[in-house]
């Protein structure tokens, strides 16, 4: 292997508050030792840059972010939804990927369990256009577009071809909402005769909830609406033992961010304890994004062998390890 490092990448970097600056320089420690040459761009964001700054999402790292090949995003802490919620609008990041996957020794309902969640993110309930707010009560308005639905639905099928997955599973509740879900059913079928290849099946979101549940392993990609894709994603954080493993992908057209599932948890921030893992699984879905498997495959391999070990583990995993001790562990794995 050659030791000059070929490719090369701008990343922004946007730490945040709290355990999302550990968590973020750990990740680039490991980062640092693999054959790609990032170029970090810092940006602000966060609770801290609110308050020296006056604005928790300033126009400068929107750029930093609009100009660089993908971002790497820790946590905020109570201004996440004017920063994360914020960015995935601006930049348009229509796709958000939750990866469900059982890892060695952890609190796993089964050690089985793989599969991807792709949730629409820009239209559904969350676009938040409650309309009215009376004395007789509240309504709000759910939107699906043919065009939001469709590109979605279709990045799904494009997720199971390129991962070698051979089932996609539509979740919605068309026997209520006729024409929102019927329609985002009936789109889901259109698509889905573009990969025969692939096979197909769909239910009902409450009748999901229960399979997360009573047959895990049986899936391998959901593609959901919004809300649902919210409510389920973190079900399958549950299922597989907690958010120090639960990385995530915002995708957009020409833009990707990469975060932790995690908040700046304030509670053991600033003392060493976090777990790095789902910042390192974030790092490493961006390492796919750009096309960089073999960086991708060579880290992930470093962590499982951390955790199959399971001699240094963070707190939350049951062990009493630092975040600088596991992360110079998994250094040690590469
Ligand atoms: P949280 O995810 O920060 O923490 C929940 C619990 O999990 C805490 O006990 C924490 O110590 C633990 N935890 C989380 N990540 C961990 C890790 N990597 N290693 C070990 N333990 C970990 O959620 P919480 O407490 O609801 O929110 C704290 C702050 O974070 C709030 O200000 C909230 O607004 C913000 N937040 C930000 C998010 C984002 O930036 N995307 C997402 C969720 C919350
Ligand atoms: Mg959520």
């Amino acid at each position: 292997m050659s030791t000059s490092k070929t490719n090369s990448y701008k990343i922004a970097v946007v730490p945040g508050d709290g355990i999302g600056k550990e968590v973020m320089k750990a990740t680039l420690d490991v980062l640092d030792e693999l054959d790609i040459d990032f170029e970090y761009v810092h940006g602000e964001a966060g609770d801290e840059c609110l308050e020296k700054t006056g604005t928790a999402l300033p126009e400068e790292t929107l750029d930093i972010i609009r100009d660089c090949d993908a971002c790497l995003f820790g946590a905020a802490g109570e201004t996440a939804a004017d920063v994360i919620v914020k960015i995935r609008q601006e930049m348009k990041m229509f796709a958000n990927l939750r990866p469900v996957k059982a890892y060695p020794n952890t609190n796993s309902l089964s050690e089985n369990i793989d599969f991807m969640i792709v949730r629409e993110n820009t239209e559904g309930m969350y676009i938040a256009d409650e309309e009215s707010y009376t004395d007789e009560g509240a309504v709000a308005r759910r939107v699906i577009t043919r065009k939001a639905e469709r590109r979605i639905i279709d990045y799904a099928f494009q997720y199971a071809k390129k991962n070698n997955k051979s089932k996609v599973t539509a979740v919605h509740k068309a026997n209520v909402l006729k024409k929102t879900d019927g329609l985002f059913r009936e789109i889901f079928y259109e698509v889905a005769k573009d990969y025969p290849e692939i096979a197909t099946e769909d239910f009902y979101v409450d009748a999901t909830a229960m399979y997360l549940i009573t047959q895990p392993e049986s899936f391998e990609v959901i593609v959901t609406t919004n809300l649902f894709g919210d409510i389920l994603s973190d079900e399958g954080a549950g299922l597989v033992g907690g958010l120090g493993l639960i990385p995530s992908a915002n995708i957009g057209e020409d833009s990707a961010l990469f975060e932790p599932v995690h908040g700046s948890a304030p509670d053991i921030a600033g003392q060493d304890k976090a777990n790095p893992i789902a910042m390192m699984l974030s790092a490493i879905m961006m390492l796919r994004y750009l096309g960089e498997n073999e960086a991708a495959d060579k880290f992930e391999a470093a962590i499982l062998k951390v955790l199959n070990d399971a001699n240094i583990l963070t707190g939350d995993l049951g062990g009493s390890a630092t975040t600088a001790e596991l992360t110079a562990e998994i250094k040690n794995n590469l």
